[in-house]
């Protein structure tokens, strides 16, 4: 079996948020299953980051894509054996700042031809004009609204025989463009329709995937059934209830490469279930690290965030000062939102003992509040799946979150029935409402007081299978059952 994992952005070579967690970390694990008889090859767009990244790099050849002149180039993950298809286009990718936006957070004004273009050379790959001809894949997965125009192509243009899977990590990024666009993306006209790729008037590069590719999944199998509902929808309810036979919620699992206690070298002392005393030696140095107050007994709160609406944490100033007077710590590493960035600045500048507050994207600093910190809080709005909750669980850090998605699906709630039965692996948030976390967040950091509880939840969470390997074999299930699809 050929597949082709199409994606935006991927661990380590460019990140933003969890899609490149998955994709960094999935392709590996199924080519490591031992029920895969197969090759897997990663495409993504040659950001500088990805260029300067990627090894053994050989120049395939040169194609004109979408009127834009790119190359094929291919190499290998720098942590792994895995194939990368990269296209290079030094005007379209090799920008400083972000994959999608500029240093202000505002995205790319052409946005629909940049990933236009990576659409279309997934689809070109899957087709008999294929620019490396030796390797047409038998299935392709595509992630996300970046790649969701290729299913359209592969069946409105290349009669393409590949099968294609479009995987969901989140509902909230359409991809919806002017329809002015539809000529330079080279779509055929007659299908700018409710039956194809056009929603309410824009291109949509999301429903395009929705509507063409032969299966869907998304990333948990509570944000399965959520997103056939108005509330979680963002209106393409409709269309997902309409093909909900085709729909698979597979949750994702950790790189335990990259995200293992008893192994992350950017942790000061490594620790796991059997040996958990060197997590109170990075909770030391976390605290001396970020300027709070040297304290064992002081219960540390952790976050490491985007900071958006989906992530509910506008909920978390107004209640922090309570919180503070009860003697809790704050390490917060998160960027997004200036306002909510401004809120917790304050707060940290008032409390400095008891709030460290940091923006930007720093990698070594989230491994080292997740594995320091007691509790770690996730109020989401609603979470397609969320990896920092399975990170929590892996570091001894019992999440507090709400029951959305693939936090209902991995989180169970501390009740005297879940210690009993050895099931209590975190806290669940009643509401989005500040009272609400409030509470939860107080009547956990008195459950954390008690040191035997409080091993006994960090034990279950640790025990619990979090790595890719279960999940990447529902993949392959799930690839498998795609070609079977007429
Ligand atoms: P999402 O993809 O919606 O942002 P996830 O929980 O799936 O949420 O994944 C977020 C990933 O991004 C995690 O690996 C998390 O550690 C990381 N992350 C988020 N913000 C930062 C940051 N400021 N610095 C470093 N890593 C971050
Ligand atoms: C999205 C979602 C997040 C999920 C990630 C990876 O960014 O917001 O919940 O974990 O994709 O699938």
């Amino acid at each position: 079996m050929r597949v082709l994992f199409a994606t935006s952005e991927a661990y380590p070579l460019i990140k933003t948020g969890g899609l490149a967690d998955v994709s960094g970390a999935l392709p590996k694990a199924i080519q490591q299953l031992p029920t895969f008889d197969g090759e897997i090859k990663l495409l993504i767009p040659g950001y500088s980051a990805v260029l300067a990244k990627l090894k053994n790099i050989k120049v395939i050849t040169d194609i004109q894509v979408l009127n834009q002149a790119c190359s094929i180039i291919t190499g290998k993950m720098p942590d792994s054996d895995l194939d990368v298809i990269v296209i290079k286009n030094a005007y379209l990718y090799e920008r400083v700042d972000g994959p999608y936006s500029d240093e202000n957070g505002k995205d790319w004004p052409d946005n629909p031809l940049r990933f236009g273009v990576l659409s279309r050379v997934a689809s070109l790959l899957c087709s008999a004009k294929s620019p490396m001809p030796d390797w047409i894949p038998d299935l392709i997965q595509c992630n996300d609204w970046q790649t969701g125009l290729t299913p359209a192509y592969m069946k409105l243009i290349d009669n393409s025989q590949t099968k294609s899977i479009l995987s969901i990590h989140n509902l909230a990024f359409q991809g919806n463009f002017d329809a002015s666009w539809i000529s330079l993306l080279e779509l055929p006209i007659e299908h700018f329709k409710m039956d194809g790729y056009e929603y309410f008037n824009q291109v949509s590069f999301l429903k395009a995937g929705l509507f063409y590719a032969d299966q869907l999944s998304t990333v948990s199998p509570t944000y399965a059934k959520e997103i056939q509902t108005e509330t979680f929808g963002f209106g393409l309810q409709g269309l997902l209830a309409t093909r909900s036979n085709a729909l698979t919620g597979i949750l994702n699992g950790i790189d335990t490469q990259e995200w293992n206690p008893a192994t992350d070298a950017h942790l000061s002392k490594n620790f796991s279930n059997k040996r958990i005393t060197g997590k109170q030696t990075v909770k030391q140095a976390l605290q001396q690290q970020l300027g709070l107050q040297n304290d064992a007994n002081a219960p540390l709160l952790g976050i490491v965030s985007r900071l958006t609406h989906q992530k509910g944490l506008d909920l978390l100033p107004s209640i922090m000062p309570q919180l503070i007077q009860q003697g809790c710590q704050f390490a917060i590493l998160g960027s997004g939102d200036k306002m909510l960035e401004a809120s917790f600045n304050d707060l940290a500048e008032q409390f400095p003992n008891q709030v460290s507050m940091n923006t930007g994207y720093h990698e070594h600093l989230s491994h080292n509040i997740m594995a320091g910190a007691d509790l770690f809080i996730m109020p989401s709005r609603f979470e397609p799946c969320g990896l920092n909750q399975l990170y929590g669980l892996s570091y001894g850090t019992p999440p507090i979150v709400t029951a959305t998605g693939g936090l209902a699906d991995s989180v169970t709630d501390t009740t005297d029935a879940t210690i009993k039965d050895h099931t209590a692996t975190g806290f669940i948030i009643q509401s989005t409402t500040s009272t609400s976390l409030l509470l939860t967040i107080q009547r956990a950091v008195e459950i954390w007081k008690n040191k035997k509880t409080r091993r006994e939840i960090q034990k279950n969470g640790m025990n619990r299978e979090v790595s890719w390997a279960f999940s990447a074999q529902l993949y392959l299930d799930l690839y498998e059952k795609t070609l079977l699809t007429n």
